[in-house]
């Protein structure tokens, strides 16, 4: 083989491979709320935010009134700040990451302190990542 030939491959098969990545990263660059985002919601926040239930004989309250654990009422949100819970393509205006984004030692960090641990920087922004890309929940309801 000529040293211009395997160049030319060379080159080919460089572009080619360019190609299909970046058609992965964008398929994988929009957040999957109920691959992704779900995930982290049910480990941190899931215990305090669910609909009311039975647990041992107790009944549990969402707190703050707030669920997270269906569509419908993560974009409801709680007593303090309905509808501000999830603000679709502002992520800054959604107390759901803005509350745990809060260091420890403020009231409203979420979890609260010393109830579980902080949400990673990492999971924090595919959260933001996911607000700004408009809150699309898929097919995904949740409990109603
Ligand atoms: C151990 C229980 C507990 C856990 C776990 C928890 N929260 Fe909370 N959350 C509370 C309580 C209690 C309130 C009511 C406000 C207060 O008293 O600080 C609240 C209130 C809120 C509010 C304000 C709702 C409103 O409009 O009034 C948001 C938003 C929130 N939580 C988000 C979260 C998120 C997101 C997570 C998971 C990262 C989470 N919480 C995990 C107990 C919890």
């Amino acid at each position: 083989m000529k040293p211009t030939l395997a160049l030319t491959l060379a080159a080919v098969l460089a572009l080619g491979v360019s190609t299909t990545s970046t058609t992965r990263a964008q398929d994988a660059g929009k957040v999957d709320f109920e691959k992704q985002v779900l995930p982290v919601l049910k480990e941190s926040c899931f215990k305090c935010h669910e609909k009311e239930h039975e647990d041992g004989g107790k009944i549990k309250k969402p707190k703050g009134g707030l669920r997270l654990d269906g569509a419908a009422v993560i974009m409801k949100g709680g007593k303090e700040y309905p509808n501000e819970n999830v603000v679709a393509g502002k992520p800054e205006a959604s107390w759901l990451v803005k509350t745990m984004a809060l260091p420890d030692s403020d009231d409203l960090a979420m979890p609260p302190e010393g109830k579980g641990d902080r949400v990673s920087a990492a999971n924090i922004d595919l959260i933001k990542k996911w607000i700004s890309e408009g809150a699309n929940f898929g097919a995904w309801k949740g409990v109603e």
